[in-house]
């Protein structure tokens, strides 16, 4: 198929998307220069008036959406921020560095922050007489995540809103089944905003909905036949489902229940099937030296792969947690099992093994510096330890 346009739009990056940081002297957002550039590159473009995000984590994102809408003197334009989690790993509440930036922001009187809910139990409520013309969409990146919030908002959204996703291309780093971001963008019809043909890893995209979006979306509902990746559980998916009821139409939302129905039986099927795998992955790594094992981290990841040894017998094997030795030690055992300074456990490497449970490289980089070996667990039980956090 021949065209003279092309497919793909792009949108020039703004520079200064990322000037928020050198002034409080911190960045703990999960986009990239290149994608904050891209994201206000379309704020100065639409110049929205209501902007919605949804997957907020430490708020690093939000503060420099919240410092681009001064930038451009889009004083009155508010924002609506939505987080299913109230903490991030680290136990800092959700969006706590708009907090931090605050000397630096100026009045914030038009963010509002809602942590603990999802798009869907909230947007009713929030969006009243005014719908967003700016979305962002930056949640669980596994199926059916992205394809649930899409769904969840789009009934809130203004004609012509522009949608961008973040991570359309996350499968293609680490995080191989990672794609629900990118079936989002590959769906739904609309016009198609991705700048990628960039060197750098164009991992952030938007679509501006039109008048056929709402004709298609149907093939959006549609998808959901995937496999899904987690199950959201019960009462989360209730609360999509009453937006489907509420403002799709009948067909649609037999759809969705049908298609909701299939995966959770499919869900059962493979759940029991995952998780032997990943105990017989587990055994092979660690059973024939009977060398003690240690934990490295005490967020939510550590503690799941301590379930997961529990489930496969290997517990009794648990020397102990490790932390960092510059971070406190709020909790002395858990589980009866004792935390300790990585100085105190004076490492042998024919007696002992860590598993590596902190994603962040720099633990991997001080232990490698030290000589110390260990394992970090890579490919489906990484994913499948990551989904269960
Ligand atoms: C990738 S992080 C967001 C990063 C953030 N946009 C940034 O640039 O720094 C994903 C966030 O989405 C949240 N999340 C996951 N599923 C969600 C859902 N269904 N609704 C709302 N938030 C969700 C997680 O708690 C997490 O904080």
């Amino acid at each position: 198929m021949k065209s003279e346009k092309p497919y793909f739009n792009k949108i020039k990056l703004n520079s200064h998307a990322e000037d928020i940081y050198s002034k409080i002297g911190k960045n703990e957002s999960l986009m990239s220069e290149t994608d904050h550039g891209f994201l206000c590159g379309l704020l100065e473009k639409y110049k929205p008036q209501k902007v919605l995000e949804v997957g907020v984590y430490a708020g690093g994102t939000t503060i420099a959406i919240l410092d681009m809408l001064q930038r451009l003197g889009l004083n009155d334009s508010e924002l609506y921020s939505v987080d299913l989690a109230e903490e991030i790993w680290s136990g800092k509440e959700v969006g706590y560095m708009v907090q931090e930036a605050g000397e630096y922001l100026g009045s914030i009187d038009n963010f509002h922050l809602y942590t603990g809910v999802t798009a869907a139990e909230v947007l009713e409520e929030i969006t009243g007489d005014q719908k967003f013309d700016f979305v962002i969409i930056d949640t669980a990146h596994y199926l059916p995540g992205e394809i649930l919030d899409f769904l969840a908002c789009y009934p809130f959204m203004e004609d012509g809103a522009v949608v961008v996703l973040h991570d359309v291309l996350l499968n293609q780093k680490d995080k191989h089944r990672a794609a629900a971001t990118k079936t989002v963008f590959d769906i739904v019809v609309g016009e198609k905003i991705w700048n990628w043909d960039m060197e750098e890893y164009p991992n952030i995209a938007a679509v501006k909905i039109n008048s056929d979006t709402g004709k298609y979306i149907k093939d959006l509902i549609s998808a959901l036949s995937l496999s899904w990746y987690y199950n959201p559980g019960d009462e989360i998916l209730n609360q999509y489902r009453k937006i489907i009821e509420n403002y799709y139409d009948e067909e649609s939302l037999a759809i969705f229940d049908k298609l909701v129905s299939l995966n959770m039986q499919w869900w059962e099927e493979t759940s029991a099937c995952v998780h032997k795998t990943i105990g017989d992955l587990l055994n092979g790594l660690l059973s024939n030296d009977g060398k003690q094992i240690f934990i490295y981290g005490t967020g939510r990841v550590g503690r799941v792969y301590f379930e997961y040894l529990k489930e496969n017998h290997l517990a009794e094997r648990v020397a102990g947690f490790i932390v960092s030795d510059d971070q406190n030690i709020s909790d002395s055992t858990i589980e009866n099992v004792t935390v300790y300074h990585l100085s105190d456990i004076d490492y042998n490497k024919e007696r002992d093994i860590i598993i590596n449970a902190v994603e962040h490289p720099v633990v991997s980089e001080m232990l490698a510096a030290r000589g110390i070996k260990f394992i970090k667990l890579s490919g489906i039980i990484k994913e499948a330890v990551l989904l269960r956090a």
